[in-house]
């Protein structure tokens, strides 16, 4: 088959491709065109004869139904049997624009389209051009993404011509698409209504219409043998490069230390702009870390670049699953094949600078049933009455330190090891690696119980802790705030609160190098902070 190129950059001034696409859509050919989200592969949404050729073309498995494309909300009546207050909501407020809406179906629209569900998906898209030609072509436009079925998306006509050369009348180029990924899927044809697929509408901003939202299990995790899926395009292996990608969990400092301890493991890396620097391989950049938008514009692009360098083995990096992430790591996850490294309970080191709020942090992990580590327990439990390290603690310093019933006379020891640097040392060289190994001991057991441990230790990189963590945590906070926190909390004047915060100098400048920092001045941020720092790890409190 001849494949026809129409390029319109704009509609208005390309009025006779416009005509032409529209006229091939009428005399139910398949033409391929641009939309905000992805490239889709159109066909007349009533004509079966048609929408088949699009299955034909994609090589997609015929129980997979499609979208309808409306070029607006009046055409709603002519393909849904119902529309629902909620719909109307969603599309006032999100339409034109990267949503699909699942709804009851009419009998207008056929089996093909639907795969003989009841149910019909209706996007209005806001691609100029897109909406151009449904207009032209005077019937709704039934549309998959336009890439062969199980292949990455096409956000630009480059990868359309790809794959589609040959197989469809025409493909026209309307330049690259913004999105990048394809439209967030909601259910309303089921209570309560359901995300079927996360796009660049994010669940946050739908629950801001639908406050009973739920997230279809699928959009995260693989489907078990058996389980019915409440979309069928979830069940069907999506995304996926030729490529073995492998996504490596946690931050940016977690996945350079793994993929520094599995050198051979992996020929690419895929990764974020930031992280290319520090690459010590070839790799490949899918948008920035902090630019949501700019990793969905990016995503298949960079699928479809490993496969172009021939890579073979790779590791990624993945976002956080929250707003704009959750449609990444949907995607990210299925070209993936759900394989995760650096999985599983870890050992977390928290610091933080005084009055920063450690246990604002710690408080948080604890009532995610963490296993909470608190070293300055364990700095009193070592030394109590008849220890082996009040004993050596005796010999180094003198009995004098010992109180007449055999505790320690803390203000004693104080005196003594705070003299100078050097007797400093000398104290913290018997009590710490005494705390270590308590400390280990216990957050061990509690990993070897499948259950993730957080040591609480102030002095986290002083006293070495942070080697046995697996991640750091440091909490911060502007010294003003810090101040006026530990003058509240403990009644002391602004000179012994700075005298405090000085104490600290030498922990805050190694805690520097802390894997994460969390800066603790608004409650709620902070505990998002953490939400999305587990997240990336993929820590559920179903674990527990
Ligand atoms: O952004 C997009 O939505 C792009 C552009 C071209 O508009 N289209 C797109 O279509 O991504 P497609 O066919 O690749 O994905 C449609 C998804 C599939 O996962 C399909 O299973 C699901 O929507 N779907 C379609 N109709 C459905 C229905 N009635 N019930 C449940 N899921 C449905
Ligand atoms: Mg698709």
């Amino acid at each position: 088959m001849d494949t026809k190129i129409l390029k319109i950059s704009d509609p208005a001034a390309c009025r006779a491709k416009v005509e032409e696409a529209a006229a091939l859509l009428r005399a139910g050919e398949v033409v391929a065109i641009p939309t905000e989200t992805v490239y889709g592969l159109a066909a007349d949404a009533f004509n079966p004869a048609a929408v088949k050729k699009i299955f034909e073309a994609k090589g997609r498995p015929q129980d997979n139904p499609l979208i309808v494309h409306l070029a607006d909300a009046r055409q709603l009546e002519s393909v849904a049997r119902e529309i629902p207050e909620a719909a109307r909501r969603l599309y006032a407020r999100f339409s034109p624009g990267p949503l699909t809406v699942i709804l009851p179906k009419r009998d207008t629209v056929p089996d093909a389209v639907s795969a003989g569900l009841d149910t019909v998906a209706i996007r209005i898209p806001s691609h100029p051009v897109a909406n151009a030609i449904i207009r032209a072509a005077g019937v709704p436009l039934a549309a998959p993404s336009a890439n062969l079925s199980g292949f990455p998306s096409p956000t630009g006509v480059t990868d359309v011509l790809d794959d589609m050369t040959g197989r469809v009348s025409a493909i026209v180029d309307g330049g690259d698409s913004e999105c990048g990924i394809e439209s967030t899927v909601v259910s309303l044809a089921v209570s309560p209504p359901r995300l079927l697929r996360p796009g660049v509408i994010t669940a946050e901003q739908l629950r801001e219409e639908l406050p009973d939202l739920v997230i279809d299990d699928a959009v995260l995790h693989p489907m078990k043998a058996g389980e019915a899926a409440a979309s069928p395009g979830m069940k069907y292996k999506h995304y996926a490069p030729k490529a073995q990608i492998s996504i490596v969990r946690g931050g940016q400092k977690e996945f350079f230390r793994y993929a520094a301890a599995h050198k051979n493991e992996a020929d690419t890396l895929l990764v974020f702009e930031e992280d290319l620097p520090l690459c010590p391989i070839r790799a490949v950049a899918m948008g920035k870390e902090n630019k949501p938008l700019t990793q969905t514009a990016r995503l298949f692009t960079a699928l479809r670049e490993l496969d172009k360098m021939g890579a073979q083995t790779v590791f990624a990096r993945s976002p956080a699953p929250v707003g704009v992430g959750l449609g990444v790591c949907n995607r990210l996850y299925r070209a993936a094949g759900f394989r995760f490294l650096n999985d599983g309970p870890k050992i977390l080191g928290v610091c933080g600078q005084t009055g920063a709020g450690k246990s604002t942090v710690c408080a948080l992990l604890r009532e995610k049933g963490m296993e909470i580590v608190d070293t300055d327990l364990l700095a009193r439990r070592i030394v109590e009455p008849g220890s082996p390290v009040l004993q050596t603690l005796a010999e180094a310093f003198g009995e004098d330190i010992l109180l007449p019933n055999g505790s320690l006379d803390r203000k004693a020891l104080a005196a003594k090891a705070f003299a100078s640097p050097e007797q400093a040392k000398k104290l913290s060289g018997v009590t710490h690696p005494a705390i270590c190994s308590l400390a280990l001991a216990q957050a061990e057991e509690a990993k070897r119980q499948g259950r993730w441990a957080v040591i609480d230790a102030p002095l986290l990189f002083s006293a070495g802790l942070d080697r046995y963590c697996d991640l750091t945590v440091k909490v911060t906070a502007p010294e003003e705030a810090r101040l006026r926190r530990i003058m509240a909390r403990d009644g002391i004047a602004e000179e012994a609160a700075r005298r405090r915060i000085a104490v600290q100098a030498k922990e805050d400048s190694l805690s520097e190098n802390a894997d994460h920092i969390i800066e603790n001045m608004i409650p709620a941020e902070t505990e998002r902070r953490v939400e999305e720092l587990l997240l990336q790890f993929g820590f559920r409190n179903s674990e527990f």
